[in-house]
């Protein structure tokens, strides 16, 4: 069978690659500990559990949900975002319930670009970016995030002639994989750069809440965002609900209900029992979130303890559920996570995945449990390096 010229742009999800290396691993007897992905060990609140098991025995969320999402979803994130962020978002056209943020980051390039036009999508890279401009054939201007300028673009080394061409910016804080922040500062910054050059900003946050120090912002906060930016939000890792596939779209009224429109034509929306669950995770975010926030600080402090002492080179995370960081030796991103995962039984995921930039660096992601964390850390922190 001849598959279509689309399909020689998409390899294997790098994730699931990563999955299928860690089960060769343990077929052959070795204990893997699967650092490579960031997918929350944490059970989800039992609180927000039997919300929705009342709202499954419910027959009236049997039927169809609607594709924006029910009004109690909505509303509820509407009344997040204003003690939150003290904005103000009104919940049937600045608000739009996505099966996961992930679709929606897939699905806004359709919205607004077409064949030809550039997004300029930040090197590494969470790998989603790329799929809609794949879609309708746009073209793709890589962004460096460098350590030297905290994993936040130089705006100012953006060429002239791309940003001309630049329909769409992708950017993510607290960011996959750095672990890095964007301040107010920058933020107010980059409104006022995107504003300038009339180019559309898609902020993903699917992080902002899982920061360590300083609480992140929402781009709404800083005046005339709502002109040129959405922002992408997800119950995954706010509240571990990875699995319940669930998050919204934010802002611009022209941008949400369009691509609410692409959706009612390919998706019929989140099941009604889950989106209420999710309604309750956000009015009793207060009571959920801390908990969960202090154990991956916990983690990401014990981590980076054990790699600081054994010559390990890295930023501390201001937040995410990752760590950022080279090896001791100089080496190919690729070869260095097999030498870890021979030597020690540790999964970890080349930083090469996630673009060019990533060379020479690994991810690790902390979630999984503390004894498992520990041991990794102890397994990784003992290696020899100079034996390589
Ligand atoms: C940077 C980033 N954005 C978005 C997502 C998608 O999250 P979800 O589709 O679970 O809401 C992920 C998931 O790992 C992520 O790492």
């Amino acid at each position: 069978m001849k598959l279509s010229n689309f399909m020689k742009l998409f390899k294997p999800y790098l994730f699931e690659e990563l999955y299928r290396k860690a089960g060769y691993f343990r077929k052959k007897g070795v204990d893997v500990i699967n650092l490579a992905i960031g997918d929350p060990d944490i059970p989800t609140d039992s609180g927000i559990v039997k919300k929705a098991v009342e709202e499954i025995k419910n027959p009236a969320n049997h039927r169809y949900p609607n594709t924006k999402g029910n009004e109690v979803f909505r509303k509820a994130v509407s009344y997040w975002h204003k003690r939150r962020h003290g904005i103000n978002l009104d919940y049937d056209k600045e608000i739009s319930i996505l099966i996961g943020s992930k679709e929606g980051i897939a699905h806004l390039p359709l919205v607004l670009m077409n064949e030809g036009d550039y997004c300029l999508i930040p090197d590494p890279t969470y790998p989603t970016y790329r799929t809609g401009v794949w879609m309708v054939g746009g073209k793709i201007h890589y962004v460096p995030l460098m350590e030297k300028n905290n994993f936040l673009p130089d705006l100012s080394k953006i060429p002239e002639k791309i940003i001309k061409k630049t329909k769409l910016f992708f950017l993510n804080y607290p960011n996959n994989p750095t672990g890095a922040y964007m301040d107010k500062y920058y933020m107010k910054e980059l409104v006022k750069w995107a504003r300038k050059r009339n180019v559309f900003l898609a902020l993903d946050c699917a992080y902002a809440e899982m920061y360590f120090d300083k609480p992140t912002s929402s781009i709404f906060e800083i005046d005339g965002a709502k002109d040129i930016a959405v922002e992408f939000y997800s119950v995954s890792k706010t509240y571990s609900m990875a699995g319940w596939r669930a998050g919204w779209v934010c802002g611009n009224s022209d941008a949400v209900c369009a691509l609410n429109t692409v959706k009612e034509n390919i998706d019929s929306g989140q099941f009604n029992a889950i989106q209420n669950a999710c309604a309750y995770a956000l009015d009793n975010h207060e009571k959920i979130v801390p908990k969960i926030r202090e154990t991956f600080k916990k983690r990401a402090d014990t981590f980076s303890l054990a790699l600081s002492k054994s010559g390990w080179r890295f930023k501390r995370p201001d937040g995410t559920c990752f760590i950022w960081a080279k090896p001791p030796v100089d080496m190919d991103s690729i070869k260095a996570c097999d030498y870890i995962l021979n030597k020690t039984g540790v999964l970890l995921a080349p930083g090469s995945g996630f673009g060019k930039y990533g060379e020479g660096y690994v991810r690790i992601s902390t979630t999984e449990k503390e004894e498992i964390i520990k041991k990794a850390a102890v397994k990784i922190s003992s290696i020899d390096w100079r034996k390589i």
